[in-house]
C-alpha cells in the first residue's frame, strides 16, 4: 500500500477491530497510548525495558500472522497503519478465548499483574501454531515474567488450549499509512524507498533512525530522552527484502530477527539456537538485523556470528551511493563504525553453507534466556582433507568491538584440529584481547570461558562434548 503523500497529525491504526486516530507525539510509548489515550488499562507496566512482557500486546504490521510485541519500548510511530490488539480485544461477543478459560480454571494466575501479558504472548504462539510442541510454549514465554504462579500451570492451560482448536480473527483492513506525521513538535518521517530516507538522511543528520526501536526504545526509557524528528526504517522496501542466491542471503536492513530465523534454520541450525536465544518471541518480533549492527553493542550477538560466517554489509548515502564492505570492518572503536553521518545501513549479506565447512556459535549469559551475552564466540573452519584450510573466529563481550581472534585463527591454520593445535589456539588468546570486569563477570572469566569455548567447539566437532545444556 502508498502512503498518502501528505502531512497528518494523528497516528491511525486498528485497535481491537476499529479504525482510530490518535493526536499524540510519534514518540509517545505505545503503552502509554494505549493506556492514557485509549484508557486501555489491562496491559500493563512492570519494568518499561522489554525484559517482564507485562506489557505484551499483539501486532500485525501486514499479512503475516499477529505476533506479540512489547508496548513499553514501542512508539506510537510504529503503531500508523498497523492492527493492534489488547487484551481486552481478545473477546469474541463478549465470551472469553479457550486459552483465557484454560487459564482461569487451571489456576494460572495468582496476583494476576502478569496474566494479560502471558495470554497475549500465548495467543500469538496458538493463532501461529495449532499444535506447538511444549518446547515452542516455553519459548513463546521466554519474554514473560511471573512472579507468583510458576510456570507449570501457565504451560498446561496452553496445552489445553492448543487441544480446543484457537480462533484466529480475519485481519483487518489496515489504515492508510502516511509519509509524515507531525504532532506537537515530534515529526515521524515513514520513506517508502531507498532514494527518500537517503535524502532524509542527507537532510536530517540528527534525526533518529528508528527500524524496531528494542534499542532505542529502552535508551529513550532510561534517558528519558525525547525524539523530535524519527526516520522510520519499516516501510522501506529494499530495508525490508531478503534475497536468496545459491551462494548467499541478503537481508535488508528492516528485516527481523524471527524473519532471519526462519530463512537460516535448515542451514545454519546453531545460528538458529543462537537467533532462539536472542531476547524474546517479543523481541525477535521488533529487533531487526540493521538495528543490531546500528547500535554497535559489544555484546550484540549478530556481529560475532556474522562476522565469523564472512557477512558483508552495505551503506548507502545519497551523495556517494552504495558502499559495501566485510562486516568486521564496520565497528571501529566502542559504539564508533564507519557509518557516516549521511549513510545508512541497507543490508547484510551472509555466505551460505558451501560443504566442507563447520559452524557454531556459543553464548554463555548469566540467565539462558532473555538475557545478553557475557561471551559469545563463534567459529567458521573449512577443511581440506583433515587440514584447516580456512577459518574465523570472533568473539562478542572481549573487547570495545565484535572482533575477530586473527591470532588464535593463525594456530590453526594448515593444521589438524587436535590438541596441539587447538592449545597453541588457546594460549595466543591473550594476544588478541584484554576482556574488562563489569558486573556480567570478570576479565579472567571471560578470558577462560573464550577459551573454553574453542576446546567446546573441537570437541562438538569430533561428537565428543556431553550436551549439559544446549550452549
Ligand atoms: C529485552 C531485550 C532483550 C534483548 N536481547 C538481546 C539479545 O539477546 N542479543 C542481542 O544482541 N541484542 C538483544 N537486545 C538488543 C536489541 O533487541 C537488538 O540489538 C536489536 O537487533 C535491535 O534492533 P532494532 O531494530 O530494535 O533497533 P533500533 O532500536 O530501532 O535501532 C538501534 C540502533 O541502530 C540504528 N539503526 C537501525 N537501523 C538502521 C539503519 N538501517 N541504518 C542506520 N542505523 C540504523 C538506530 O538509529 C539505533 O541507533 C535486546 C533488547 C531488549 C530490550
Ligand atoms: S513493561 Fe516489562 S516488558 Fe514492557
Ligand atoms: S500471577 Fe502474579 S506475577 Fe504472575
Amino acid at each position: 500500500m502508498n502512503p498518502q503523500a501528505i502531512t497528518a497529525d494523528t497516528i491511525r491504526f486498528i485497535l481491537n477491530g476499529k479504525e482510530v486516530s490518535f493526536a499524540v507525539r510519534p514518540d509517545t510509548t505505545a503503552l502509554d497510548l494505549i493506556r492514557n489515550h485509549a484508557h486501555l488499562v489491562g496491559t500493563k507496566e512492570g519494568c518499561a525495558e522489554g525484559d517482564c512482557g507485562a506489557c505484551t500486546v499483539l501486532v500485525r504490521r501486514g499479512d503475516g500472522p499477529r505476533q506479540a510485541a512489547n508496548a513499553c519500548i514501542m512508539t506510537a510511530a510504529q503503531l500508523d497503519g498497523v492492527e493492534l490488539t489488547t487484551v481486552e480485544g481478545l473477546k469474541h461477543n463478549g465470551v472469553m478465548t479457550p486459552l483465557q478459560d484454560a487459564m482461569a480454571s487451571n489456576g494460572s494466575s495468582q496476583c494476576g499483574f502478569c496474566t494479560p501479558g502471558i495470554v497475549m504472548s500465548l495467543t500469538g504462539l496458538l493463532e501461529a501454531s495449532a499444535e506447538p510442541e511444549e518446547e515452542a510454549i516455553h519459548d513463546a514465554l521466554a519474554g514473560n515474567l511471573c512472579r507468583c504462579t510458576g510456570y507449570r500451570p501457565i504451560v498446561e492451560a496452553a496445552k489445553a488450549a492448543a487441544k480446543t482448536g484457537v480462533r484466529s480473527p480475519e485481519p483487518a483492513d489496515l489504515p492508510q499509512w502516511h509519509s509524515e506525521i507531525s504532532f506537537d513538535g515530534s515529526v515521524l518521517h515513514q520513506p517508502a524507498a531507498l532514494d527518500d530516507l537517503t535524502a532524509l538522511r542527507a537532510q536530517y543528520p540528527d534525526a533518529t533512525i528508528l527500524a524496531g526501536g528494542t534499542d532505542l526504545g529502552v535508551a529513550r526509557a532510561d534517558y528519558h530522552s525525547d525524539w523530535d524528528r524519527i526516520i522510520s526504517t519499516r516501510r522501506v522496501k529494499e530495508l525490508r527484502a531478503m534475497e536468496e542466491t545459491a551462494e548467499a542471503w541478503t537481508f535488508g536492513a528492516a528485516v527481523t530477527w524471527e524473519e532471519i530465523l526462519q530463512t537460516v534454520r535448515s542451514e545454519y541450525p546453531s545460528l538458529a539456537t543462537l537467533i532462539r536465544r536472542f531476547g524474546s518471541t517479543q523481541i525477535r518480533a521488533m529487533g531487526t538485523v540493521g538495528g543490531n549492527i546500528g547500535t554497535a553493542s559489544p555484546i550484540g550477538d549478530g556481529p560475532p556470528a556474522l562476522i565469523a560466517l564472512g557477512a558483508s554489509i552495505t551503506l548507502a548515502s545519497q551523495a556517494n551511493g552504495a558502499r559495501t564492505l566485510p562486516l568486521e570492518d564496520f565497528f571501529l572503536d566502542y559504539r564508533k563504525t564507519e557509518l557516516r553521518p549521511d549513510e545508512v545501513i541497507v543490508s547484510v549479506t551472509v555466505p551460505r553453507p558451501k560443504g566442507g565447512e563447520e559452524f557454531r556459535v556459543y553464548k554463555l549469559s548469566k540467565r539462558y534466556d532473555q538475557d545478553i551475552s557475557t561471551v559469545c564466540a563463534a567459529f567458521w573452519i573449512a577443511m581440506e582433507g583433515s587440514h584447516v584450510s580456512a577459518c574465523r573466529i570472533a568473539y562478542g563481550g572481549m573487547a570495545a568491538i565484535p572482533k575477530r581472534a586473527k591470532t588464535m585463527e593463525n594456530k590453526l591454520l594448515g593444521r589438524e584440529l587436535d590438541s596441539d593445535s587447538v592449545a597453541d589456539a588457546v594460549h595466543s588468546l591473550h594476544d588478541d584481547f584484554s576482556p574488562l570486569s563489569d558486573w556480567r563477570g570478570s576479565a579472567a572469566y571471560r578470558m577462560q570461558t573464550a577459551k573454553a569455548l574453542l576446546e567446546r567447539f573441537a570437541r562438538d566437532l569430533k561428537g565428543e562434548a556431553v550436551e549439559v545444556m544446549a550452549l
